[in-house]
This record gives structure tokens, sequence and C-alpha cells, in this order.
């Protein structure tokens, strides 16, 4: 009997999922495996929805946003009787390995699933927060960033347009990597971050010079986690201190769709490709990462429990270029 890999996306959907999707699924066809689609994340296997795949399952899809497979954050799953449902079916259907691409709740469950039953899975890092430890980027990072940005691009027109202040809140979840990255590639002025402690009475005095040298628009990134508030909550907390007009622009939903970029594409396609390579080695219990462009393979515990740390140049950098 082949082994088969059965493949799912679990959590918040990524541009470059499709591709890390067919990836795995073509190279472990190319290797000889059996490969089943499991669809939203691992509800599909607590209700058993599966699907046979073959080389034409996983055609014309590189280039899409989302997820063939659709996903989910699935409760049943999380309770003992639910991950015995799911082991159940991965038996009846003879999975002997389970790529599961996701961010820290994928790896979370991946922990549990494989220490509980005894699973072999390997975890993908699918997540647009780049939060995860073990790899230096996660699959739809760099299509978000690159989405916030056009986005701030065009809120500056209006913005020096009218003279006006901008809070501009992005996603990340409790993490800011998206903030520090649009922080610097969009010229913001300062940006707002769960790793470091906002400072309001700074930030207005930066603003108030900042308008005094003239500048036209002032950008302000918070990422949403911000321990000071949300976008929101940070302009109402600096409104009396700043001396000019301000609004706020939350871009939420549109960080994550969209056609990933090349970079998304090309590792979601390595580690994908990666992933087979490592269940041909029987290396299995660990998310499968990228580390100065060298694959390397980290324990699930370590990718949640250990904290990836944002480049503090990023934060002195925006700073001496927005003065
Ligand atoms: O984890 C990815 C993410 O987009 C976060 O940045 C964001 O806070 C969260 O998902 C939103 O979750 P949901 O899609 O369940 O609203």
């Amino acid at each position: 009997m082949t082994a088969k890999i059965g493949v799912l996306t679990s959590g918040g959907d990524a541009p470059g999922m499709n591709a890390a999707i067919r990836s795995v699924v073509r190279t472990a066809l190319h290797n000889g495996f059996g490969v089943v689609g499991i669809r939203d994340g691992y509800n599909g296997l607590v209700v058993n929805e599966i699907e046979k795949f073959h080389r034409g399952s996983v055609a014309n899809i590189i280039q899409r946003g989302g997820t063939i497979l659709g996903t989910a954050r699935s409760k049943d799953f999380e309770t003992d009787e639910g991950m015995e449902k799911a082991k159940k079916v991965l038996d009846e259907h003879n999975i002997s390995v389970l790529v599961v691409i996701g961010g820290d709740g994928t790896m979370r469950g991946a922990k549990e699933f494989s220490e509980k039953h005894g699973v072999h899975i390997l975890g993908l890092p699918g997540t647009i927060d780049n939060d995860l430890y073990g790899t230096d980027y996660t699959i739809g990072f760099d299509t978000a960033i690159n989405n916030a940005l056009e986005a701030i691009d065009r809120i500056r027109d209006t913005a020096a347009s009218l003279e006006r202040l901008f809070f501009i809140e992005v996603m990340g979840r409790l993490s800011g990597f998206i903030g520090l990255a649009v922080g610097l590639a969009g010229g913001a002025e300062d940006v707002m971050i769960p790793e470091t402690p906002t400072d309001i009475n700074a930030l207005a005095k930066k603003i108030n010079e900042s308008i005094k040298r003239g500048k036209k628009s002032n950008i302000v990134i918070v990422s949403e986690g911000d321990e000071a508030g949300n976008a929101f909550e940070i302009a109402e907390k600096i409104k009396c201190l700043v001396h000019e007009d301000y609004r706020v622009a939350v871009l939420g939903y549109i960080q994550r769709g969209g056609t990933p970029t090349a970079n998304d594409r090309i590792l979601a396609s390595k580690l994908g490709f990666a992933a087979v390579e490592a269940v041909k080695k029987e290396i299995y219990g660990c998310m499968v990462g990228e580390i100065n462009q060298k694959i390397v393979y980290t324990p699930f515990a370590e990718t949640y429990e250990k904290k990836k740390k944002i480049d503090p140049t990023f934060i002195k950098i925006i700073e001496v270029l927005a003065t």
C-alpha cells in the first residue's frame, strides 16, 4: 500500500496557501505517494470531508489567493472527542502523514494531535502575521504588506491634498511585523506596534514637529494589537494634542486577499517541496521553515512558545527617515 499524505489549510487564510497546496500535492505524486485534500482545516477530518487529489486537482491555482481547500478554526477538533473522530477518519482513509498549513493555532493543534494520537504531522507556516518562530517569513506576509502598502500610498495622496494626519490600522494580531514593514516601506512618521511601548505624548510631539516643518501628509501606522489600542482609540487619545485634522483608515481584510506575490509563491513552493522531502526522511513533529535561505525543521511547540524578534533597526530607520 503506497503511503498517503493528507494536506489541509487551517486558521486565517493567507495568499500563497494555494501555491503551498500545489507544491505538496505535485511533489508527493512525483514521489509515488497518494494524496488527499482535507477541507476546512482540521474540521474536515472531524466531519470526514476528504477528496482524493491528482495532478489536475491543483492546476491553475498558484496565482489564486485564499485556499481551494477552505479553512476554519475548528472548535470540535479542540475536544478529545473531536480529535478521536479525526484520528478514526485518518485511519479509515489510510492517511499516514498530515501536512498542515497555517499559523500558531494550527501548530498548537498539530502538536496536540501528534502527541495524543501518534500522528505523523509536518507544518508549513501559512499566516500573513509572520509571527511564527522558526522561519524568516511566513507564507502570505509578503503579499499582505504589499496589499497594505498599495492602500497606504493611495491614502498618502489624499492626506497630502488636504494636509491631514492619518492613523492607518494594519493586521498582525498580537505582532507588529506587518506594521513595521509597511511603516518603513510606506514612509510613515511613526509605527505603533505591540512589541514597543506607545507614548502618546511623544507621538503628538513628533507629529506637531512634522507639521511645523511643513510636511503635507502625516501617516501613523497602528498595528491592531498595540497595547495603547487600535487606530480609532489611539486617534481619540491624541486628537487634542495635535494641531491637524485627522482621519482613521482600517485596512482590514484586503491585506489577506488577492494574488500572491512572487516571493510568497516561491516560499510556498519551496516549503511544500521540502515537506515531502522530510516525509521521505521520516522527519515529523515539526514546522518546515526557511532561515537564511536554508530549510529548517522546528518542533511545533517552539514555533509558538519562542517569540520571533522584530528588527529594532527598522524603528530607528523609520525615525531618522521621517525627520
Ligand atoms: O492571523 C491572521 C489574521 O488576519 C490576523 O492578522 C487577524 O487579527 C485575524 O487573522 C483575523 O481573524 P478572523 O479572520 O477570524 O477575523
